[in-house]
């Protein structure tokens, strides 16, 4: 197949296009580096299965030659990159998603959306299966995300229901893993990174909200199960991918100070927590069991090594 992958040369974009060339496919990587990075293709370029085009796919875009899938995973993702970029977040969640879905169109190729467990908001239900509506602020400051993910889902199943083309739509929960940005200011490469150089971790809050992590080969496998799995009857649309392994932020903490041996402990930052951050996060994952035979297999403690490894090469401690 020959497959175009939006936002590959983010942190799992990035992993996606490494995962399908091993597999023998072809891969047009298509990103404007916004919060992105070549370092993470660097070394796929020059090879002639893969092919990358800077562009940004909130202007309209083409494509030459035959296309059979896309992976549509173009977006600011962390919350400092979002409330960040508001409107380049809402522009690329809507009209790169119709500009993308313009090429599937024009191709017929199969896509794939990369949406996410924040469309559920502050889940009033929990852990949270993919027939809950979700408890979203339209108005907040992460509405801008949130919003353009539901926007996006919304695209994706017009262009399916007026033009029949085969969609996919996978609401991903907290993953990672290698490259993602140290900077990013999610909890992972924060902890991990103060962790590292001995400092202590900062938990925002009390500490009490929950998250679950998924490694993101676990996550790959699960994306590219979705991506391939037999047009049929039932619609897959939407399938949650996440690790149902739930913690408190402060028992991730604990876990992330034994296993770097930091002795600096912990520190409260009460009046720091992000508005609108959600209370709890736990995907139900029965339909992508029973869908795709899926399962996260890589435990939290055997991801976080593999990810410490990769961040102490780039922190001088
Ligand atoms: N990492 C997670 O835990 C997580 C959770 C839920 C959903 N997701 C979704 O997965 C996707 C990838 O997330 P990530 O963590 O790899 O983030 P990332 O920021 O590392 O990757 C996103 C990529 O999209 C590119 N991009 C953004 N706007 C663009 C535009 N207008 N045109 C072209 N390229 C553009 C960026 O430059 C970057 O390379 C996103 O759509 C995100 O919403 C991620």
């Amino acid at each position: 197949m020959r497959i175009l992958i939006t936002g590959g040369a983010g942190f799992i974009g990035s992993h996606l296009a490494d995962r399908v060339l091993s597999e023998g496919h072809t891969v047009v990587v298509v990103d404007n580096l916004i919060t992105g990075s070549l370092d993470n293709i660097r070394h796929l370029m020059g090879r002639p299965d893969f092919t990358f085009i800077q562009q940004d796919i909130s202007e309209p875009y083409t494509l030459e030659g035959e296309l059979q899938a896309i992976l549509h995973f173009a977006s600011p993702a962390s919350p400092i990159d979002y409330l960040k970029l508001p409107i380049e977040t809402l522009r690329v969640g809507a009209m790169g998603t119709y500009h993308t879905l313009e090429i599937a169109r024009q191709k017929g190729a199969r896509l794939l959306l990369a949406s996410t467990s924040e469309v559920y908001g502050d889940p009033l239900v929990h852990p949270q299966p993919e027939g809950y509506y979700g408890n979203v602020s339209s108005t907040g400051p992460r509405s801008c995300y949130d919003e353009a993910k539901r926007y996006a889902e919304a695209m994706v199943m017009a262009f399916q229901r007026t033009h029949g083309i085969d969609t996919r739509i996978v609401r991903i929960f907290n993953t990672f893993g290698e490259r993602m940005r140290l900077e990013d200011g999610r909890v992972v490469p924060n902890f991990v990174a103060q962790a590292i150089r001995q400092e202590p971790l900062t938990v925002y809050g009390d500490g009490e909200q929950t998250r679950s992590f998924c490694y993101v080969s676990d996550l790959v496998e699960g994306v590219l199960r979705l991506l391939m799995l037999p047009r049929s009857g039932e619609s897959p649309n939407p399938t949650n991918i996440g690790n149902p392994n739930e913690m408190t932020i402060l028992q991730f903490a604990h876990v992330v100070n034994a296993i770097t041996d930091n002795p600096a402990g912990i520190v409260f930052k009460n009046q720091d927590r992000i508005q609108d951050d959600p209370q709890t996060r736990r995907p139900d994952i029965s339909r992508a069991r029973q869908l795709l035979n899926w399962e996260p297999q890589v435990s939290l403690h055997e991801g976080l090594e593999r990810t410490i490894r990769y961040f102490e090469k780039r922190i001088k401690v």
